[in-house]
């Protein structure tokens, strides 16, 4: 049995990025009363005020009526957390560590060691954040040791498989909750803090902590091999002239292995795929598996491949030479419908092209700003056909819906060579090959 809604249980959400933000707004509106902490005393007061400090279609608005609602709050005291909550969650960051592969735990870690000290009666910590394996059990000891409530505050583990761009639709309707959980009473807990979303038939699975660490990097780890597979298979057309399109194609309506992130092209970048894989594999041979997901380094060595396959691609459209040409790039994010830029590969590639002395333009819908204050080196512009004036060529790095509706005719009046690099497989090639332009795309004749 599912609690009424005067028996949810309070929520607090430890972190308030990304997937914190996220979260606390969308239990929110599902009927919970949040309180929102982090340690950032600017983001919880944007957030407060009604503003979402990252770009997610659909989550501004729902931020707005959670708070209208009254059961969405935000702060910085984990001392008030401890007091409201019954079930709190810990959404903090866990980076690549500078100089190793491994994750960074210090947010984890501290987001623990502040609040564990004020639980003083009965609680769930709940761990969202993606951990190498092992982590949560460290952890059940640490906030037992710590909270005056000792053994009475429990540690679970649901990991989150959120994706940028599809936050809000992610969270309120998951395709699956995994709760790793030590005891029934937690597991008890987790589905009060879910009722909603269980309701709707949801399939749970319910594990131990470790297992449930473990989902999460396999799945990610599968996501990312499928892509470099399908860039490996890119290469290899490239050396004997086969269509990589065509193969993807052919290979996706295998139901058993499916199109989705099959797409060839630049790779994948942002927060989570690089940095999970490269994390996995450390905590591999950490704990005498590295052989098991050896793979993965060459899953991340494909990946990488990628960028510097495309930069001699424009190399050679422009006959041999980035220096002097006038190149405009299409896209900063990590991927469309997106202002997030953390290890996107269309910076990397414009900045590798700066750096070989091209006179390189930067245009993206959302991430702009972003990309300036990270990459004040690079010059940017202010739409697609306004990078474009005057180019030798045209690089397409992310694939967002407004690129790919430019028209090759009117571009064509802009530039000054009909030239494209198409990275992410994103355009027509007949249509752009039809209007004049020399068009070509990785794996590609
Ligand atoms: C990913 C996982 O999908 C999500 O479940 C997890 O919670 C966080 O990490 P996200 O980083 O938002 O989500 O992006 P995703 O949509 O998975 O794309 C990752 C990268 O792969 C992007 O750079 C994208 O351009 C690239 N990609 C994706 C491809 O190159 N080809 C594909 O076919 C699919």
């Amino acid at each position: 049995m599912n609690p009424k809604p005067t028996e949810l249980p309070r929520l607090t959400v430890i972190g308030t990025g990304y997937l914190g933000a996220t979260h606390a707004v969308c239990m929110a509106a599902l009927g919970y009363e949040v309180l929102g902490v982090d340690v950032d005393e600017k983001k919880i007061a944007k957030l407060a005020s009604g503003e979402v400090p990252f770009f997610e279609p659909g989550l501004p608005e729902l931020l707005k009526k959670a708070l209208d609602s009254g059961r969405l709050r935000f702060g910085t005291s984990f001392e008030e957390a401890a007091a409201f909550g019954d079930v709190h969650f810990i959404c903090v960051g866990t980076p690549q560590q500078p100089g190793s592969d491994a994750a960074d735990l210090t947010y984890v870690e501290s987001a623990v060691r502040e609040l564990a000290p004020h639980l003083e009666r009965r609680a769930l910590v709940v761990g969202k954040s993606t951990v190498p394996v092992g982590t949560a059990y460290r952890l059940t000891h640490l906030v037992q040791e710590l909270a005056p409530a000792g053994t009475e505050v429990e540690l679970a583990w649901n990991p989150e498989f959120l994706r940028e761009g599809f936050a809000v639709e992610d969270t309120m309707r998951p395709d699956r909750l995994v709760f790793g959980v030590a005891t029934d009473w937690a597991n008890e807990r987790l589905r009060a803090a879910f009722a909603p979303i269980l309701d709707l038939g949801t399939p749970v699975v319910r594990t131990d902590l470790a297992t449930a660490e473990l989902v999460k990097v396999a799945a990610n780890s599968f996501l990312a091999t499928k892509i470099s597979y399908i860039n490996a298979m890119a290469e290899v057309c490239e050396a004997v002239g086969a269509d990589i399109k065509d193969l993807a194609d052919s290979l996706a309506l295998d139901d058993r292995i499916g199109g989705k992130f099959l797409r060839p092209g630049l790779g994948f970048g942002g927060g989570c795929l690089p940095k999970d894989i490269r994390a996995f594999a450390h905590r591999a041979e950490e704990i005498g598996v590295g052989q098991a997901v050896s793979f993965l380094r060459e899953v991340d060595a494909i990946n990488r491949r990628r960028r510097a396959r495309t930069v001699d691609l424009v190399r050679e459209l422009l006959g041999g030479r980035l220096a002097g040409a006038n190149i405009a790039a299409w896209g900063a994010a990590f991927k469309p419908n997106s202002d997030d830029i953390r290890d996107a590969p269309a910076l990397d590639v414009a900045r590798t092209m700066h750096g070989l002395g091209g006179y390189v333009r930067v245009f993206d819908p959302a991430a702009l700003d972003n990309a300036r204050r990270a990459y004040p080196e690079l010059r940017y512009g202010d739409s697609a056909l306004d990078v474009a004036r005057d180019a030798d060529i045209v690089v397409l790095l992310t694939e967002w819906a407004e690129f790919r509706e430019v028209d090759p005719a009117a571009l064509g009046e802009v530039v000054r060579h009909k030239r494209i690099v198409d990275g992410r497989h994103a355009l027509d090639a007949d249509a752009w090959r039809a209007a004049g332009w020399e068009y070509r795309a990785l794996g590609r004749n």
